[in-house]
């Protein structure tokens, strides 16, 4: 099948991407508002960007009625109006079901901490908390945030943000900064409602020793 993305409807073109780009990491993005009330919700559009500086992104799609979902007001840059920090908490399996509980529809500087019970612990240096549940959480300056279409439903959004600081609880990570795979057990987003561990994993050498070596399947 060939597909031409301007003749799909927003859902095929949205059900393409999360069913094709799998498995996503997620984001579990803690913020405040400028009273400082809390926020938190997860996203799977997310990555790492660069090390130097050390650069992570997420992308807060428009709301069906082409606002800004909350995390991305909180966010924004203090110069548009946000706050300009975030906390981006790695999703784990010793609570995914609060993180996808997390993704509730509350109004506006109603807290998903609340919501889903987990643990708001003061960060080191930026305004929003860290979740205690989680086991590293970057601590995050926004740097940019690029508009793909904005105002407009479905129209997407990159939060480019520098980390300043990062919190990884000791029992992960060795002297060489090498984070236990096992012990973060990282949960992925696949399509639909689906969700993915990090339990079957397998090494494999760079470039062309990796053909000398049994397929994975
Ligand atoms: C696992 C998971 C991943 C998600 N990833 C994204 C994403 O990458 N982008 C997005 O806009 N919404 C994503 N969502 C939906 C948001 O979490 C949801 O819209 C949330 O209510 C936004 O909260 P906020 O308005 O407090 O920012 C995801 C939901 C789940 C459960």
């Amino acid at each position: 099948m060939e597909l031409t993305p301007t003749e799909l409807s927003p859902a095929e073109r949205y059900r393409l991407l999360i069913g094709g780009i799998v498995p996503r990491p997620i984001a579990f993005v803690s913020t405040v508002d400028a009273d400082d009330r809390l926020n938190l919700a997860p996203f799977s559009f997310f990555n790492g960007v660069g090390s130097n500086p050390m650069t992570v992104m997420f992308c807060p799609a428009n709301q069906p009625d082409g606002s800004d979902k909350d995390t991305l007001r909180n966010a924004l840059p203090i110069d548009e109006g946000g706050v300009g920090e975030f906390v981006i908490n790695v999703a784990s399996a010793s609570y995914i079901n609060r993180v996808a509980a997390a993704a509730e529809e509350l109004d506006f500087g109603e807290s998903e901490f609340d919501l889903t019970g987990l643990t708001p612990v003061a960060s080191q240096v930026v305004r929003p908390p860290r979740v205690a549940e989680s086991p590293v959480a970057f601590e995050c300056r926004t740097t940019h945030v690029i508009r793909t279409n904005p105002g407009s439903p479905g129209g997407g959004n990159v939060v480019l943000g520098e980390v300043v600081h990062v919190f990884i609880r000791d029992d992960l990570i060795n002297e060489r900064f090498h984070i236990d795979p096992a012990a973060l057990d990282a949960v992925g987003r696949m399509g639909g409602l689906g969700y993915a561990t990090t339990r079957d994993r397998f090494d494999l050498p760079r470039g062309t020793a990796a053909l000398e070596q049994n397929p994975a399947t």
